[in-house]
């Protein structure tokens, strides 16, 4: 059984896999967002360090977790210690909450995909030429009662068909196809970006390191802004890096021996960084032309959550006549791109999963998880339309249980949002946590050093990976974890 097991056909296949995973919305959206919102240049260094070192530990200990056991997340912890299988059952919720909503906004961006296709072949003004025509068209498309629903399930279907192909034939090939697109194509549209006139003032807020991020209210440092910038960048490299989703344990166990796992996560670093940064370069300095242009303080102008891809950037891409909508779809293009070689490799997981603790097989069980995602994303689809409503706190209303802290934040978010939360905010870092304690303290980081030199590899950061592992890395995840829950709760008045 064990000798069946799919498996790339090369150390740049897997790289290459696990880039395309980690490359997604998190570093075409969020981290621009972030790095405007957190100085610059100084979230970038913070981001960076992080990476390199937490990012590092985390992403070498579930790859190597996953060729050790040539199993996917579910299965794999079972594997060597039985009695620590509840983190791989803890660590499947992850990826079988994040696809549907995952796929709902992929939905969202094949809808503009195809919005700036139409406008770019037949001239028409879907998104009017400007003004707040962009904000009507995406608030007319999430409400609808049927059509976010309709492209999410468009989207999933084509993430199915690839991973019913297969590791090799599926996920490498099409990777091959998209990655080298999405590349030329951030680069292209960053060059691009950088000839327009006045690009120079955004790129230089986006780069240069704005110490007055860090000084409170009264002017001096604050230890505090400090700490929210740390955990603001901390949050997004779990994220975009693709960690404590399983994904990494699931495409680790479909890697050859000799392959380098150290050298390997290197690489996915510097890609997957590199693409934040790029896609940084590409919207923050039209961002900030447009915020100058209509007098919005940019700071406003580069806010979070959807209003920035979706509305802002369109209403960018409007000004700039003709080429902007061609501009539009190859930045669109690009997004979903990213976005669905993301969801291919959080599908894989579950699927993965599936097919490791049933022995299902891949069609079957890409079949079944088809279903699970397309029942769980009618709550994200209809979240901001019909089902507005639909939120815990209704449901305690109804059960007769009323009060503040019904009301509060978590209780009433609608579907897309409570997923995003249990999920980012609460699961992941309690998976990471578990992980690292279990692999530092349980069974030993030898465990993993040892996978790690097989076939006379020198694993060269061994004594800072040991150290990271048993004391570092926990108490970080741990910050995380308050911070989290605090900001959601809102308690100690937080708010990033
Ligand atoms: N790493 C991806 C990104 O940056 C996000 C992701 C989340 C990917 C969940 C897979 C799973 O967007």
């Amino acid at each position: 059984m064990e000798n069946k097991r799919a498996s790339w056909s090369g150390q740049l296949a897997f790289v290459l896999a696990a880039a395309a995973s980690a490359i997604g919305l998190g570093n075409l959206w969020r981290f621009p967002y972030l790095a405007a919102q957190y100085g610059g240049g100084i979230f970038i260094a913070i981001y960076l360090f992080l990476v390199v070192t937490l990012g590092f530990t985390l992403m070498t200990t579930e790859i190597a977790i996953g060729r050790m056991t040539k199993q996917s997340q579910l299965t794999a912890f079972s594997q060597m210690h039985t009695g620590w299988s509840f983190i791989g059952f803890l660590g499947t919720v992850i990826p079988v909450l994040i696809v549907p909503y995952y796929c709902v906004i992929g939905g969202w961006v094949l809808k503009y995909l195809v919005a700036y296709a139409k406008m770019a072949l037949t001239g028409a003004e879907l998104m009017g030429d400007g003004a707040s025509a962009s904000g009507e068209f995406f608030g007319a498309f999430i409400s609808a009662p049927f059509a976010p629903f309709g492209y999410g399930i468009l989207f999933i279907l084509a993430c199915a068909f690839v991973i019913v192909l297969g590791v090799k034939n599926g996920i490498e090939k099409s990777n091959l196809v998209m990655m080298p697109i999405l590349f030329i194509m951030a680069i292209a549209i960053s060059i691009y970006v950088t000839t327009l006139p006045d690009s120079l003032a955004g790129i230089k807020y986006y780069l240069i390191p704005n110490i007055s991020s860090l000084r409170g209210e009264s002017g001096a440092f604050s230890i505090a802004m400090l700490g929210k910038t740390v955990l603001g960048a901390m949050g997004q490299m779990f994220y975009s890096l693709s960690l404590a989703m399983g994904i990494m344990i699931t495409y680790g166990s479909y890697m050859r021996q000799s392959d380098s796992i150290e050298k390997s996560v290197r690489r996915i670093e510097v890609f997957d960084t590199l693409i934040a940064i790029v896609a940084g370069l590409m919207i923050i300095p039209v961002v900030h032309m447009f915020a100058i242009k209509t007098g919005t303080p940019v700071k406003e102008a580069m806010n979070a959550g959807p209003g920035l891809m979706f509305i802002t950037l369109p209403k960018v891409f409007a000004m700039l006549g003709r080429g902007g909508v061609w501009l539009g779809f190859a930045f669109f293009l690009l997004v979903t791109f990213a976005a669905a070689t993301s969801a291919i490799s959080l599908y894989e997981a579950c699927v993965a999963s599936v097919c490791d603790l049933l022995g299902m097989k891949r069609r079957n069980a890409t079949f079944f998880m088809f279903f699970v995602i397309a029942f769980l994303a009618v709550f994200s689809a209809l979240g901001y339309g019909p089902w507005q409503n639909v939120t815990l706190s209704a449901l305690l209303a109804k059960l007769g249980i009323t009060g503040e802290w019904a009301s509060k934040s978590i209780f009433a978010m609608q579907g897309l949002d409570f997923f995003d939360f249990i999920t980012n905010s609460i699961l992941m870092p309690i998976v990471a946590l578990c992980t690292c304690i279990f692999i530092g303290w349980v069974v030993k980081p030898d465990v993993v050093v040892e996978e790690i030199s097989r076939e006379g590899h020198a694993f060269r950061a061994r004594g800072f990976y040991v150290f990271m592992v048993k004391w570092i890395a926990p108490l970080l995840i741990i910050a995380i974890l308050v911070s989290e829950v605090c900001r959601n709760l809102g308690i100690a008045n937080w708010k990033i």
